[in-house]
């Protein structure tokens, strides 16, 4: 056992964070090359952090007690936004009580009667994509996940308030954008008053129409198949119902952890198809078909190969911890790498090839796949996203073929995710007819 922490850069921390913030993934490989699966970071103004990429470590990490390492304390730069009781903040006792809430909202299961909604929507959004000119998909993704969020999750109907939540939310969403938002209270009140004021304001309003959403609905009663009818009739282990305050900060945490990241994972699907016609095509055969096997594996290969949040949530270590041989004090914080091991050569040969095939036989592995981190920290969305994935890639496949509009673009950090930096530029191309009604005619003519 050692008590030092692992060795790593010697480099001041601002060069570090450098590093670190522009060249996510590339940085942390070449210092894997140099240390090993596991080494500590100086990254300015935060605890030391040890970055881990060994799936034995990342076992480890994953199964902790909640007493001994806290992934909420290393969120807190969140709370702004997504408010007290959200599940992102919480640690031990509170967070498990809160998850136990939410997870039967978030079950598979559940998730399959939001097929049509999603379906409808996404058929809406695609229709309206240009044709045979360069188009960058990010932006219409990001709105494309915003209004499943808004419709499945929020249980928003078309209308007035859906119209007044989506402009407030945006414009929410865009104040974490800036570094301003990082600042203590005081000084962000000093630098940016005009900005900080519209941010108070736009919470408010949310804040009113999120309550008189919930008030309607609890007068309402009757079924509906969005997670806010869920949470509405989740009940505290007392028999209490979930407060108005909880279940606003659940939903807007929904949206801050759920709609960019599938955003910016639909956008890497995009960039990796444009570059693989043979793929997209065997998509679209299977689009006319039940089989999602290879859709599936695509899903996963994309989610491999750029995740989008490159790492788990940090877990800050409350008490004494022995991971992988090495005894890591308080106050270190414990950071699981996607990106390092999905990007390991042992493990997937040739790492940085984008290859479907990889995943047709093999179940992705519980700590070797971690997209969506592990453990009790799970992302709880991850059923949602997978769904929302399928439904946006399938219809495209029907509908698109899909080009490189320029030459492949380095990842960038955009606000919370990891996104292609030409914003996923393509040219859409449409095809002769959509592969699944072609099929069901085909087979109409037959009999
Ligand atoms: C492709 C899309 C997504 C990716 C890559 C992703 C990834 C992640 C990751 C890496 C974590 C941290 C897990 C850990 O530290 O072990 C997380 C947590 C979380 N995600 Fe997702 N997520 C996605 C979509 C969603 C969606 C659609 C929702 C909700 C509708 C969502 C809600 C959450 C929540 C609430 C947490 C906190 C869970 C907790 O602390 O217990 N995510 N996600």
């Amino acid at each position: 056992m050692q008590a030092t922490l692992p060795p790593g850069p010697r480099l001041p921390s601002l060069l570090q964070t450098i590093g670190w913030w522009n060249r996510p993934t590339v940085y942390v490989e070449r210092l894997r090359a140099r240390y090993g699966p596991r080494f500590t970071m100086r990254l300015l103004g935060q605890l030391p952090a040890v970055i881990l990429s060994d799936p034995d470590d990342l076992r480890e990490v994953f199964m902790a007690p909640p007493d001994v390492l806290h992934p909420g304390e290393g969120a807190r730069i969140l709370a702004p936004i997504v408010g007290p009781h959200s599940l992102i903040l919480l640690d031990e006792a509170p967070h498990l009580e809160q998850r136990k809430l939410m997870l039967p909202a978030f079950h598979g299961e559940r998730m399959q009667r939001l097929t049509g909604l999603m379906t409808e929507l996404t058929d809406r959004e695609l229709d309206s994509w240009p044709i045979d000119e360069p188009v960058a998909l990010h932006e219409r993704l990001q709105q494309l996940t915003m209004e499943i969020i808004l419709r499945a999750v929020f249980g928003l109907d078309e209308g007035a308030r859906l119209n007044s939540l989506r402009d407030r939310l945006t414009s929410i969403l865009s104040f974490g954008d800036s570094p301003l938002s990082l600042l203590p209270p005081a000084q962000r009140l000093l630098a940016g008053r005009g900005r900080f004021g519209r941010f108070e304001e736009d919470k408010a309003q949310v804040d009113s129409e999120l309550f008189a959403l919930m008030a309607d609905r609890r007068r309402e009663g009757g079924e509906r198949d969005d997670v806010l009818a869920m949470l509405l009739a989740a009940e505290h282990d007392d028999g209490s119902p979930m407060s108005d305050e909880e279940i606003r900060d659940e939903l807007v945490t929904a949206l801050v952890a759920g709609h960019e990241t599938t955003a910016s994972s639909l956008a890497f699907a995009f960039e990796q198809l444009a570059r693989r016609p043979e793929v997209l095509e065997r998509l679209a055969a299977d689009a006319a078909t039940d089989d999602d096997r290879y859709l599936d594996a695509t899903i996963n290969e994309v989610l491999r190969l750029r995740p989008v949040l490159p790492n788990a949530e940090p877990r800050l270590v409350k008490q004494e911890v022995t991971i992988g041989g090495w005894t890591y004090p308080p106050n270190v914080v414990l950071i699981a790498s996607a990106a390092l091991v999905h990007h390991d050569p042992k493990i997937y040969p040739e790492p940085h090839a984008f290859r479907p095939e990889r995943f047709l036989d093999t179940k992705p592995g519980t700590y070797t796949w971690i997209p969506f981190g592990g453990g009790r920290r799970r992302c709880i969305g991850a059923s949602f996203a997978l769904l929302e994935m399928r439904i946006v890639l399938r219809a495209a496949a029907e509908r698109f073929t899909v080009s490189a509009a320029g030459p492949p673009p380095r990842p960038r950090r955009r606000m919370i995710t990891i996104t292609p930096g030409d914003g996923a530029l393509v040219r859409l191309g449409r095809r002769e007819r959509p592969a699944a009604r072609a099929a069901v005619q085909d087979h109409a003519l037959n009999v």
